[in-house]
């Protein structure tokens, strides 16, 4: 393993939020977001952006994915959260959200950079961080996902991060409207905020 990565997951901290993970994650989705930690931080020692805080986004970006809709629903009650039209009708879109509280209640991180990656990583949003992007694609081309453009966005994070990202909300868009599915705002001001970046 990389002695980076393997010096951020011997952390305290990390070991603690780990623990947790394993805890309450299936196997897969804690092999999932091992394996968006590794991308994250690789993409981070690429990137010149801050591998601590990669590493600390990915892993706490899916911690709120073990509970089902109620419990989701009733933890944004709880924590008082604001919801939009359409995240009140979609669930799926609510583990980000309870994420960032279990970030700054259960683990105490205090850098808005972690938070906002790990709030925006399944909408994106427009103008993202360096970190929020690199979760945000490192979450949609960790090796296990597949996707027709999955390989086109492993190149371009590590050349073009503002390109991969609008290639991930490209999918994104593509899969929901495949699905007939509502598209999330967020979704679409990623794409269109990150067009201009994209070689034609
Ligand atoms: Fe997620
Ligand atoms: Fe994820």
């Amino acid at each position: 393993m990389d002695t980076t990565l393997a010096k951020l997951r011997a952390h305290p901290k990390s070991i603690e939020i780990q623990q947790y993970l394993s805890d309450k994650l299936s196997a897969e989705r804690l092999q999932h977001v091992l394996a968006v930690q590794e991308m994250a931080v690789d993409l981070a020692c690429v990137h010149k952006a801050d591998v601590w805080q990669a590493s600390l986004a990915a892993l706490l970006h899916d911690s709120a994915k073990w509970m089902n809709a109620k419990e989701l629903y009733n933890a944004v009650r709880c924590y008082e959260i604001h919801l939009d039209p359409i995240e009140k009708v979609n669930p799926s879109l609510l583990h980000p959200l309870i994420g960032v509280q279990l970030a700054i209640e259960k683990f105490a991180v205090t850098a808005l950079e972690v938070l906002e990656a790990i709030r925006n990583h399944t909408t994106g949003t427009p103008s993202m961080g360096v970190i929020s992007q690199i979760l945000y694609v490192a979450d949609f081309a960790e090796p296990a996902r597949a996707h027709r453009t999955v390989d086109l966005v492993r190149k371009l994070a590590y050349t073009d991060l503002s390109s991969a990202v609008h290639h991930v909300a490209r999918a994104k868009i593509e899969h929901l409207l495949e699905k007939d599915v509502m598209i999330h705002p967020n979704t679409l001001h990623t794409y269109n905020s990150t067009l201009a970046y994209v070689e034609n």
